[in-house]
């Protein structure tokens, strides 16, 4: 696997080091990723679907999810009359209760335990709408998993992702400030401990970065939203030290969401 994303000096094992980092760390927390990153949500205290409408019409629509985690949005495209689904994550916990939550739901969808930087057997040309929802920038090569993408929808095909926005990963608070506590500018891999006490690898990227690799990949650019914070978002206590505080998101948005299709 090549990894535009490292430096010259990076070994070419490391990609999938992080991988492995990153499935172990999620196959620990498979049981409690409830949070706000699954439709109809698009991330925490922003607008989601009811409100933005990105989707359209799903009835009768063939979907791929990259990163479905536990497969709660596919239950919602389900809902929403989808024709069929597919979705893709590392770990192989989320995607045993993503089989879990279609078998209770009465959906049927393919389900791949695969890295995005890879094609585990997904048809090409083949996809209406492609969704990836606080899970794309966890790709630890972004130009192959957007190449995979574009692959598996069909021309006029949309893609619809959410990620966390780059300037709000910057913000640390400070008591009741905000500050910057790293620079923007600063792109790569960060090796840090997890919330569950395991290491993770992300990658730092500029909103510019993810906009010009998307339209590298041959998509069209047609939306790009920083959510407003979302007034009636309820169920996060408003306090300055939470990542995901109301305090933060006031000052600046907690989420980008872009929208692209396919020409
Ligand atoms: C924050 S969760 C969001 C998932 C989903 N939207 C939800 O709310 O359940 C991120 C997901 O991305 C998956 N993931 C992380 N790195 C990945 C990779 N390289 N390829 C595929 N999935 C990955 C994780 O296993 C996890 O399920």
């Amino acid at each position: 696997m090549a990894d535009d994303d490292t430096t010259d000096d990076d070994d070419a094992s490391e990609p999938k080091r992080y991988l492995a980092l990153n499935r172990t760390s999620w196959d620990k927390v498979a049981h409690s990723t409830k949070g706000r990153t699954a439709l109809p949500h698009y991330g925490p205290l922003c607008e989601g679907e009811e409100e933005l409408g990105l989707l359209g019409d799903i009835r009768g629509k063939r979907v791929v999810e990259i990163g479905c985690g536990d497969g709660r949005s596919l239950a919602y495209l389900h809902e929403r009359g989808a024709a069929e689904l597919c979705g893709l994550d590392l770990s192989s916990e989320q995607i045993c209760n993503a089989r879990a939550l279609a078998r209770e739901r009465g959906f049927g969808a393919e389900l791949h335990t695969a890295p995005m930087e890879e094609n585990p057997g997904i048809a090409l040309g083949h996809y209406d709408l492609a969704i990836s929802l606080y899970a794309l920038g966890w790709s630890v090569y972004l130009e192959a998993s957007l190449q995979h993408i574009a692959s598996y929808l069909r021309p006029g095909g949309v893609l619809v992702f959410s990620w966390e926005h780059p300037v709000f990963s910057c913000l640390k608070s400070r008591g009741k400030e905000l500050i910057l506590d790293k620079s923007y500018s600063d792109e790569g891999p960060i090796e840090s401990m997890s919330w569950n006490g395991s290491p993770i690898v992300m990658h730092a990227r500029k909103l510019s970065t993810f906009l010009n690799t998307i339209i590298a990949c041959g998509f069209r650019i047609e939306q790009v939203i920083e959510s407003d914070l979302h007034e009636s978002e309820s169920g996060l206590r408003d306090y300055p030290r939470r990542w995901y505080s109301k305090d933060r998101a006031k000052f600046m948005p907690t989420t980008v969401i872009i929208k692209a299709s396919k020409p």
